[in-house]
């Protein structure tokens, strides 16, 4: 048994198992001061008042309890990063060169580089070379109380090379103490042997690669670049909807950088999440409203490329559930905290510490499917838990661009233990 006892605050983000949090209900995180977390196995037994944690440990405990204090701390979830590109080889720091003289990120990607670029790195590299630069990214994220991440593919943009990216996140899932859960985003971008027939790509994804990732078990979500000079909302419903037959969920990159009818898309065709949305239209944020499209908002993509981010005001106004995520990638976002993310949320979007926290837990395991079994301190729910170096919740937000994880567990295992890796 492990007792994690009298936190200062212990932030159980409960009561949003079912549907994820909109509106006002963002802002309610059932905190509870003064608090005691026990857990049994893999398993959260007990959270409540510090008083009755005691009582429970003594009673059903036992001589074997490990007392983790908490005093002064802040207790949350296991953070959860709904959307990353985790899974590719190498890196491309000289484009902030290069946009920094002037380059767009679409430009760069047009002459072929950007995510070009990464899918030559990509396609060159063994699945074991591939394993371990990306098992180096895992371990930073689970050193920032990121304990699941979904992870894309989308650097092979070809049957071969996007299987082996997607066996690689099976091989670290197993592994590696993060969780990942896999999307399938062949159509990540028009690769050159196609660039003068994009359609015959959009033909290879729908009838070759979706049912080749779908028949091997390897993905869950199929994911879009709806995009001007990628994919048109008409190909990415192509694409999409060739997934749904396949039984992949689907997910849309939309209207990250022109207006482009995306939200108005996911929320046609039923997408569990649009991403990005920096320029969505009003009319699709309603619409995701209506169908309880989860946006799942990117800061940290906003502040890289150095443009506006999404309007996260008036979609949590709109009452669009809102989840955040890193979209760790080699071009646009190569960063593991999301606990920055969480303070660009607020300090970017004007997100409460609050809401910035629902986002990064329930919301986001909702986005993921996982909100049933993680995103909430609950009995019963799956021991992922964080102890934070800061005495409250809003601290987290203030005392910003630092790590302030301290202690992560993981499926009732404590893997960072006062911020040293404690993991094989
Ligand atoms: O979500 N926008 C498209 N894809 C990624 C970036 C990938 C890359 O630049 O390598 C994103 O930002
Ligand atoms: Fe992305």
């Amino acid at each position: 048994m492990l007792y994690i006892k009298n936190a200062a605050q212990v932030a159980t983000i409960s009561g949003g198992s079912h549907a994820p949090k909109t509106g006002i209900e963002m802002e309610r995180l059932n905190i509870i001061e003064n608090g005691g977390v026990v857990v049994d196995g893999e398993r959260i037994v007990f959270v409540g008042a510090d008083q009755e944690a005691v009582e429970y440990v003594s009673r059903h405990g036992g001589e074997d309890v490990n007392v983790i204090l908490a005093e002064g701390k802040t207790v949350t979830p296991g953070l959860i990063d709904p959307h990353t590109h985790v899974v590719f080889a190498g890196s491309r720091e000289h484009e902030l060169t290069l946009r920094l003289r002037g380059a767009t990120y679409m430009e760069i990607l047009q002459a072929g580089g950007g995510i070009l670029n990464s899918t030559n790195k990509t396609r060159a590299a063994s699945e074991a070379q591939l394993i371990g630069e990306t098992r180096k990214r895992l371990d930073r994220f689970l050193a920032h109380g990121v304990t699941t991440i979904e992870a894309k593919s989308g650097y092979g943009l070809r049957l071969a090379d996007e299987l082996k990216q997607l066996r690689a996140a099976r091989f670290l899932h197993d592994e590696h103490p993060v969780d990942l859960v896999s999307t399938f985003m062949g159509a990540h971008a028009v690769p050159p042997e196609y660039k003068s027939d994009p359609d015959a790509f959009v033909t290879i994804l729908t009838e070759e690669m979706i049912p080749a990732v779908a028949k091997e078990g390897l993905a869950e979500y199929c994911d879009v670049f709806c995009e001007e000079g990628v994919f048109t909302p008409k190909q990415s419903r192509t694409i999409l909807e060739a997934g749904l037959k396949w039984g992949l969920k689907p997910k849309i990159h939309a209207d990250e950088i022109v207006p482009y009818g995306g939200a108005e898309l996911a929320a046609e065709i039923g997408a569990v999440s649009a991403e990005h949305l920096l320029r969505a239209s009003d009319a699709g944020i309603r619409a995701m409203a209506e169908k309880g499209v989860i946006a799942v908002l990117l800061p940290g993509t906003a502040f890289f490329l150095m443009t506006k981010p999404a309007d996260a005001r008036k979609m949590i106004e709109a009452g669009v559930p809102v989840a955040l995520s890193t979209d760790r990638n080699p071009g646009s976002s190569p960063t593991e905290s999301l606990l920055f993310m969480m303070n660009l949320a607020c300090l970017t979007m004007r997100m409460t510490p609050a809401e910035a926290l629902t986002a990064c837990t329930i919301n986001a395991a909702h986005a993921i499917g996982r909100a049933d079994r993680i995103g909430s301190i609950e009995a019963g729910k799956q021991a992922d838990l964080v102890i934070f170096d800061a005495p409250n919740i809003e601290y987290m937000q203030y005392h910003y661009a630092v790590n302030l994880t301290e202690t992560v567990i993981k499926n009732g295992i404590p893997v960072i233990v006062n911020g040293q890796r404690n993991y094989a």
